[in-house]
């Protein structure tokens, strides 16, 4: 198969589809594989990384679409590259469609066949091509959460660790999934005093069992919540209800209860936030104030870290590119149940039930188009 890659468009997106590791493996696979040339430069890839990989360069993005049976990237497809996706052609890449009907009915006029990472399941009940985005993003929160804790930030002027004679920083995270498990872990390993707030009793048990030592626990009723925020220097939202809008777990009233410079960091954001007062930021200006309180709400954290963002993904989507490529998508979906559950457009269909149903538009189950 031909694996093209181009360089992402997306404004603030220097992630990239393909790692010249990827390549590599895909290469190996007796596939052929067309990078755009600087497509990797914000991921810290050469153009000479992936020609030592073995693959070809070219100069636009046109020539990877032209070229390629199979298109591999990170963001949805911005409209000018919606234009040149044709029938037959692959599509892997986060599509989020829900919100987003212009370019469901662009992908499904396209004739192509698109797979989306955020659907995309696995054994356990996870989406394995999302998790390692809440991984990053659960880690680097208390990274952005200690540097708006400076005072010249605008912060309290609190150091995480504290230092001998001094306590440390008190870290309140709210939902222990994913995100949370991982802020946590990283904020007790830089001595802050870690507590995760959890509604699931399962979750709960897993964080005590796993982290008793590390970070403490506790049911995320409101009593309980508010009363460690009142104590906090930092708070992480994190919590995730599927589907739905994130709860608001902080009114704008509340916020006169926490400590002056307080830190909050809102990973929920993308899900419209779990404290009233959020509002999505961007990478250029990630904090801003409310009554003292400080709030960082970007809404595409990894972003930030896009090299360890890239190889992250790149090792989840890896296996799942080299079954469409070495199979062809029907085939490989049709050994693999959780990469069918990706399939979202097929040659003029929508296949997906959740985005149909968002939009109103009618769906082909994804085993018919297996056979159309
Ligand atoms: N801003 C970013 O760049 C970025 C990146 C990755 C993920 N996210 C977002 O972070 C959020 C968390 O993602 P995740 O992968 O950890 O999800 P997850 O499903 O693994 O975890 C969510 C947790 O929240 C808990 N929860 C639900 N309602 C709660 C409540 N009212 N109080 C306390 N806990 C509650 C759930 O029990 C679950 O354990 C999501 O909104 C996700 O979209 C944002």
């Amino acid at each position: 198969m031909h694996i093209g890659c181009p360089t992402e468009i997306k404004p603030q997106e220097f992630r990239v589809g393909l790692t010249p590791n990827a390549a590599f493996e895909a290469v190996n696979h007796g596939h052929t594989v067309t990078i755009q040339s600087g497509a990797g430069n914000g991921a810290g890839f050469t153009d000479a990384d992936y020609t030592e990989a073995g693959a070809a360069i070219v100069g636009t993005a046109a020539e990877v679409f032209e070229k390629a049976d199979m298109v591999v990237k990170v963001k949805e497809p911005q409209p000018k590259e919606r234009k040149m996706l044709r029938e037959g052609q692959i599509l892997f890449t986060y599509l989020h469609l829900a919100p987003d009907p212009e370019q469901t009915k662009d992908l499904m006029e396209s004739g192509a066949t698109c797979i989306a990472y955020e659907t995309v399941t696995d054994d356990r009940g996870g989406l394995p091509l999302l998790a390692p985005m809440s991984e990053v993003a659960g880690r680097l929160a208390p990274q952005v959460g200690a540097w708006t804790l400076q005072k010249a930030n605008g912060g309290r002027g609190v150091l995480m660790g504290g230092v001998p004679g001094v306590g440390p920083a008190r870290v309140l995270v709210i939902g222990g999934g994913v995100v949370g498990t991982h802020a946590a872990r990283i904020a007790a390993g830089m001595g802050a005093d870690v507590t995760v707030l959890d509604r699931s009793l399962p979750r709960l048990r897993y964080l005590d069992d796993t982290f008793g030592g590390v970070f403490k626990n506790g049911y995320a009723n409101a009593g309980n919540t508010i009363e460690l925020a009142r104590q906090a220097d930092m708070i992480i939202g994190a919590v995730l209800i599927p589907g739905a809008a994130a709860p608001k777990l902080i009114s704008r009233a509340q916020l006169s209860e926490l400590k002056p410079g307080a830190a909050l960091v809102d990973v929920a954001i993308d899900q419209g936030g779990c404290f009233e007062t959020s509002k999505a930021t961007t990478h250029e200006d990630p904090v801003y104030d409310v009554d003292g309180i400080m709030h960082y709400c970007v809404a595409n954290m990894p972003g930030a870290v896009a090299r360890t963002s890239t190889i992250a993904l790149g090792n989840a989507t890896m296996p799942f590119m080299l079954a469409l490529a070495d199979k062809g998508w029907r085939q490989a979906c049709e050994d693999d149940p959780h990469l069918l559950n990706g399939l979202n457009v097929h040659a003029g269909n929508l296949t997906y039930y959740a985005v149909g149903k968002a939009l109103g538009i009618d769906v082909l189950s994804p085993s018919l188009a297996l056979k159309a």
